[in-house]
């Protein structure tokens, strides 16, 4: 009898992370798991979901609740009620929840609770153990709860470990892993680097700089968000700096009356300008990885920035006061600045020295963290 598998996606950071699971079921043990993927929804935009399942080979996922957006509250509960009703049908033996996300607490609060035919299924926390120490970021929340109900977590750091560790986890539950989203931009770059996006903004072989803002506390508040954006723009004197709008970021810039800070750049055949701040559409995630591998340097608040920049050596600069991901600095391009200016222009400078002086991509991050993945749990289920 083949283990009934549920891999939960449910908003664009997932798609990577649970695409090398994936690969890894389908191509080296298709015998052992029958896999179903669910999409919670909180995600639907086509830039922000399919473009990505697309760019990843994954299928479409066979249900999606369509939770949409919301309140924490009320997003986190539409996801509990549709995913119950999910697995109830379902029964699977393995749910496997991946990083930080609404979806990925609420599926975990789920599947730990669920009982059908007088067991429950092993609940997988991938990407656990990370930490900010920050409980005012609903993703720290989220792990924290992910984590305490998994039965076997997979961590992508050897810091990630000690944190479960540290926090009463027991050790046999652990697995370190490696990086998933490593896999995937490991297998999907040379895809990447012919996929035209560069080509179509006419920036082949011109340098540039990217960023990407998203988090509510650098783009809700109008002060924050003007700061960051003028910050930007004296980085941009040089050289253009390329912004990919998330909806979020796009809605509060309009509505703090801050678009003539940006010039927007609307794709195929548009040429960006020599520099200067230019918006763009969100790219999908052949065209962010083609942007990336090019980059000068990045500018973010995302956490898989932080890691996709140390795998390619690229320079990045951290627009928070924290990150749950210490080894990109630790061994890594990564530089934790802020979001005052004085800080951001310093962590710039520090960035870009240790790109050019050679990181070290960290253990593990090898493109087969999904093969490890798959295989621990082949004796996971195979020790029941
Ligand atoms: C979510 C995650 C965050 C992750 C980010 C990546 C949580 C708590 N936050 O934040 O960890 O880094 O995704 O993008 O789970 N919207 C659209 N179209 C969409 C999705 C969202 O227009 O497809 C707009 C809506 O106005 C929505 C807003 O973006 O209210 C925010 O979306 P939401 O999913 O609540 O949080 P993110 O900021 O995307």
């Amino acid at each position: 009898m083949k283990t009934k598998i549920v891999l939960v996606a449910g908003a664009r950071p997932n798609y990577m992370k649970i695409a090398p699971i994936y690969w890894a079921i389908q191509e080296k043990a298709p015998e052992k798991f029958a896999v179903e993927l669910v999409h919670t929804g909180q995600h639907y935009d086509a830039s922000m979901s399919d473009d990505f399942f697309r760019d990843l080979g994954l299928p479409t996922p066979s249900v999606n609740l369509g939770v949409g957006s919301g309140s924490h509250a009320s997003q986190t509960a539409k996801v509990m009620l549709g995913f119950e009703e999910v697995l109830a049908q379902r029964k699977p033996d393995v749910v496997v929840v991946v990083g930080d996300v609404n979806s990925t607490a609420a599926c975990a609060l789920v599947a730990a609770k669920m009982q059908f035919d007088g067991r429950r299924p092993i609940l997988v926390h991938v990407e656990a153990g990370l930490r900010s120490r920050d409980r005012d970021m609903p993703e720290e929340i989220n792990r924290i709860v992910a984590d305490a109900l998994s039965d076997v977590l997979f961590t992508t750091c050897r810091d990630a470990g000690d944190n479960l560790l540290a926090e009463g986890i027991p050790a046999d539950r652990i697995h370190f892993a490696g990086n998933p989203m490593i896999d995937s931009l490991r297998r999907c770059l040379p895809a990447a680097e012919r996929c035209g996006f560069l080509e179509s903004v006419r920036l082949v072989g011109r340098p540039f700089g990217l960023c990407t803002l998203h988090r509510p506390s650098n783009v809700d508040m109008p002060e924050v968000l003007e700061t960051l954006l003028g910050v930007l723009a004296e980085i941009a004197t040089e050289l253009p700096v390329l912004l990919p709008l998330h909806p979020r970021t796009r809605a509060k810039i309009a509505e703090f009356g801050l678009q003539e800070r940006i010039a927007e750049v609307h794709r195929r055949g548009a040429r960006v300008p020599p520099k200067g701040l230019v918006g763009l559409d969100p790219l999908s995630y052949l065209e962010m990885l083609q942007a990336l591998a090019s980059a000068r340097f990045v500018l973010t608040d995302s956490g898989g920035l932080q890691e996709e920049t140390t795998a390619l050596g690229v320079a990045c600069v951290t627009l928070r006061e924290n990150t749950e991901r210490p080894v990109t600095i630790s061994e890594g391009t990564n530089v934790l600045a802020g979001v005052e200016r004085a800080s951001i222009l310093a962590a710039f400078e520090e960035a870009r020295r240790k790109a050019a002086a050679g990181a070290r991509v960290p253990e593990l991050w090898d493109g087969r963290a999904g093969e490890r993945i798959v295989e621990t749990l082949g004796l996971v289920r195979g020790g029941q």
